[in-house]
């Protein structure tokens, strides 16, 4: 990243792919760690690649200083190029030569926190996806893998603690009281998945025998004052372990297989082979100090990492444009595995339904905006953003797809056949498709396997609009299907896609009709589906499950949108009619002309009593139902969009439903409050997801009546609460309300927490996050920034507060005086200077700037142009920039 900060960034292009000139087939690497200048010895075994023409080596590097290149031992004339190092005297022919390659750099001045870093003391590395050329010259590309050995020397008071990747082979004393301990790691890689750790850690330690016999150890590594909040995610890599061997077959293939927690990191956590690399905020968690929410990400993200070591590690990516063959399959992979630890029908579908929702409210907008590209980018300029939504969210519905198309069974054939075909390979998205669709070559994914495969190629959202026909007279119901897609940058048409539409019929009382469902395969522009023997018209419950990732118009009635509520037997779908019923009373008031009056008719607030109330529903669906769809996805439906407009409609919304439905807020709290000792399953978690929502409601009812009673029982629970999920419910149930009580209670949360890092931060994210009142909320952010708790230069604490307030809290980031915009473009432009990944994602907060109404377009506009004007951009950022100003 940021090789070139000055001139105008270059475009890789995936056309472009050429096989590397020379082969590395094994690194042997010593490292004299000191945090102001480590010395880096880097002695590979190299040798040209026959299948293509002689060429010089050209090596890539970022940072470092040389201090000595040797060819067999002798020294060689190089030059550098463009950051390259570049070798044109090697010896001829094919034979492997010895490349001895000796570097500096300082990881104490590292604050992009990529390549070799220093956190708390710690050394650490983030290599992932061009970071190893920061810590030695490389042929830095996923296409070229080797052996590593690697040896750590280091002060051993410091850093007692020396890790990498594979088996420790030797470790002892040195002079000077520094240490050693050398590792191998007997499995090729690409160099994206070097690591290495050293500091002061202790680990949790756990033997396990794998179902086939053989022994392993597992260990999850932390400082000191953290081992206590260890439990979880390794009873999470347990079960991911597990689950990988009876679901796919897949084992374990390491002696040690270890974890390691980091405050600072730029993202979630890193597969590094054997040697993870996490964010603290995926692995730390005890019921004191995390939530529900924290649990479940950390069950998802462990087993993420985990189920990588197949998925992403003995079969690697060809190429960076390849990234969602490892990442979608792998985010597939973590989708299932959590569906199936929720366990009952109900709670794997509440699984679902918050899937979708992230991607509807995240990867719907990214692939509608500037940003836009296809699951296989076609180009970029700096890579690190392109580790999106889509390539991870939307990469994981097209795997889903092919599962859908090809039958679980038939799934778990073709990963079988793309792991026989392809251990040890570096390989493309193509050659996933083509295993699943060899494995099952009578499936639909066979059939139309070249069109399916535009998922990879078109961006866009595509459309499906169902139109459905009753002829009474001949007793049939036609349902036709007709797809589009909008045009994107760079592709103005698209050929159409390949749509699974599981789906089936009920009749007006709610009964599901026998012999209706099925899986309609949406192939062409449009499609037509007979259901014969019909005495009435039915209801169509259609895409169940979200079989697809689609945008699905209909024109079903509000009476038939509340059969499918009450009635559906695909809870998906159920949630999705109460959804659609809330988004058509929200774009009703935000187009409508004149104050915001009461959205909200008896019709909805009775259906919505009815789910709360419903007898056998669990609570963790009823939460998902009764929560109106987020103030972005509102936005997503309208070409203008007027964002103080949509948060009056949606609090004007929220105000009815906690009036409305006051004495049944009452009564679910009181059903659901008591939970016992905590555990964080799927079940409890639900019952106070519930509770939580319930305080929220009586607290805002509260702010209109101002009756004390139920502020006074949320700040009681807030103090008597023995868990986290409890308590920050009721904190955030008094804040967000904008009850005084709210205040007291931050307080009191500060003094109690400001030692857990983890906590501090959900403490900033909720002020942050809070409803702008009167255009309290950029003040309020901007007198955190001078908190001193506060630290830019951490990535998690300068998420918590900059990125929460400009993606998450629209009414207070789009003021009418563009002060929220200036507010953006300084901090974009601060953290530029120090951590250009940081900086992009949160330079992506104005994506959607051009459908915003005036004086809101103008003012944002402005801004950007004003980070764009900017001298010394990163590429990264000056990516994100340009394509949002491009027309
Ligand atoms: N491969 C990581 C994952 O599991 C993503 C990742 C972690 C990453 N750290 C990174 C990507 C730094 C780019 C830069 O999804
Ligand atoms: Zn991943």
């Amino acid at each position: 990243m940021t090789a070139l900060r000055e001139g105008s960034p270059r475009i890789v292009r995936r056309e472009d792919y050429a096989p590397p000139a020379y082969w590395i087939d094994s690194v042997d690497l010593t490292f004299d760690l000191d945090p102001a200048k480590t010395r880096v010895l880097n002695r590979m075994r190299v040798r040209r690649n026959p299948d293509v023409p002689a060429q010089p080596l050209r090596l890539d590097g970022e940072e470092l200083n040389l201090a000595r290149v040797l060819v067999n031992g002798q020294g060689t004339s190089f030059k550098m190029d463009g950051g390259q190092l570049v070798l044109e005297a090697l010896p001829e022919g094919t034979e492997p030569f010895e490349l001895e390659i000796f570097t500096t750099c300082c990881p104490e001045k590292n604050t992009q926190l990529m390549g070799l870093y220093v956190s708390q003391g710690t050394f650490f590395t983030q290599c992932e996806a061009e970071g190893f050329r920061r810590i030695t010259y490389f042929l830095d590309r996923p296409d070229v893998m080797a052996t590593y050995t690697v040896t750590l020397r280091a002060d051993k008071a410091k850093y007692p603690v020396l890790l990498s990747n594979g088996n420790l082979v030797d470790s002892g004393d040195l002079d000077g009281g520094r240490h050693y301990a050398r590792w191998e790691d007997p499995h090729r890689k690409p160099c994206y998945l070097f690591a290495l750790v050293a500091g002061k850690l202790v680990c949790r330690s756990q033997p396990i025998i794998s179902r086939s016999g053989t022994e392993h150890l597992l260990q999850i590594y932390v400082r000191q004052a953290d081992l206590d909040k260890t439990e979880h995610a390794m009873q999470s890599l347990m079960a991911a372990i597990a689950w990988d061997e009876t679901r796919f077959g897949l084992p374990l293939d390491l002696q040690r297989f270890m974890i390691v927690a980091t405050s600072d990191f730029n993202m979630g956590a890193m597969e590094n082979k054997g040697l993870n690399i996490f964010n603290t905020k995926f692995v730390l968690a005890n019921p004191a100090t995390a939530t529900d929410t924290d649990y479940a990400n950390i069950e998802s993200v462990v087993a993420h990492e985990y189920f990588h070591n197949w998925t992403g590690n003995r079969v690697t990516c060809r190429d960076w444009f390849q990234l969602s063959l490892k990442e979608g399959l792998t985010v597939f992979r973590d989708q299932e595995f959590s569906q199936d630890m929720a366990g009952s029908p109900s709670a794997r579908a509440v699984k679902r339904i918050e899937d979708v929702r992230v991607l509807r409210t995240a990867q719907f907008p990214e692939d509608a905006g500037p940003m836009a590209h296809p699951v296989r980018p076609d180009q970029y300029a700096e890579i690190n953003n392109f580790y999106t939504v889509t390539v991870y969210e939307k990469g994981a519905e097209v795997v889903r797809m092919m599962q859908t198309l090809v039958g679980r069974e038939g799934f778990a054939r073709g990963l079988k056949l793309y792991f026989e075909r392809h251990d040890g390979q570096a390989v493309t998205c193509d050659d996933f498709a083509q295993a699943m669709a060899d494995a099952n070559p009578d499936s639909p994914l066979a059939q139309h396997l070249e069109a399916f495969k535009r998922w990879y190629a078109q961006a866009g959202t595509p459309r499906v609009r169902a139109q459905g026909q009753f002829d009474p007279e001949r007793g049939t119901y036609t349902l036709t299907l007709r797809q589009s897609c909008p045009p994107t940058p760079g592709q103005p048409t698209k050929a159409p896609f390949v749509i699974p539409v599981a789906m089936g019929l009920l009749d007006h009382q709610g009964h599901a009709l026998p012999g209706t469902e099925r899986l309609v395969v949406l192939h062409e522009p449009e499609t037509t589906v007979v259901f014969e023997g019909m005495d009435a018209a039915p209801v169509p419950s259609l895409l169940r499950g979200f079989s697809a990732p689609v945008i699905l118009e209909h024109d079903l009635s509000d009476d038939e949108l509340l059969v499918l509520l009450a009635h559906d037997t695909d809870p998906f779908n159920r949630w999705e009619a109460g959804q659609q019923l809330a988004l058509r009373r929200a774009l009703a008031a935000v187009r409508a002309a004149g104050p915001v009056h009461e959205p909200l008719d008896g019709a909805f607030l009775e259906a919505m009593r009815a789910v709360l109330r419903h007898p056998a529903l669990d609570a963790a669906f009823k939460e998902l139902v009764l929560t109106l769809p987020a103030e972005t996805y509102i936005a997503e439906q309208l070409d203008e969009v007027d964002p103080q407009r949509i948060h009056a409609v949606r609090e004007a919304m929220r105000r009815q439903l906690a009036h409305a439905l006051h004495d049944d807020w009452v009564w679910a709290y009181e059903q659901h409050k008591d939970n016992g000792a905590y555990r964080p399953d799927a079940f409890s978690a639900g019952r106070r997801a519930l509770t939580g929502l319930a305080l929220h409601m009586l607290c805002l009812a509260a702010r209109d009546n101002g009756n004390p009673v139920w502020p006074g029982k949320t700040y009681q629970r807030f103090k008597d609460a023995t868990n986290m999920t409890d308590r920050y419910q009721a904190l955030s149930a008094l804040v967000t309300a904008g009850h005084e009580l709210g205040q007291r209670a931050l307080a009191q949360f500060h003094d109690r927490f400001h030692a857990e890092e983890l906590v501090l931060d959900k403490w900033f994210a909720l002020q942050a996050g809070a409803p702008d009142r009167d255009g309290d909320a950029l003040p309020r952010v901007q007198a955190l920034l001078q908190h001193p708790d506060f630290n830019l230069r951490n990535p998690n604490r300068a998420r918590s507060l900059i990125s929460t307030f400009c993606h998450a809290n629209p009414a207070g980031l789009h003021r009418a005086d563009g002060a929220g915009y200036a507010f953006w473009r300084d901090r974009v432009l601060e953290i530029d200077a120090f951590n250009p990944q940081v900086a992009a994602r949160l330079a992506r907060a104005l994506d959607r700037w051009r459908k915003l109404a005036e004086p809101y377009r103008s003012a944002a506009r402005a801004a950007i142009e004003a980070v764009a004007a900017h001298e010394g951009l990163s590429t990264d950022v000056r990516e994100v920039v340009s394509r949002a100003l491009a027309d």
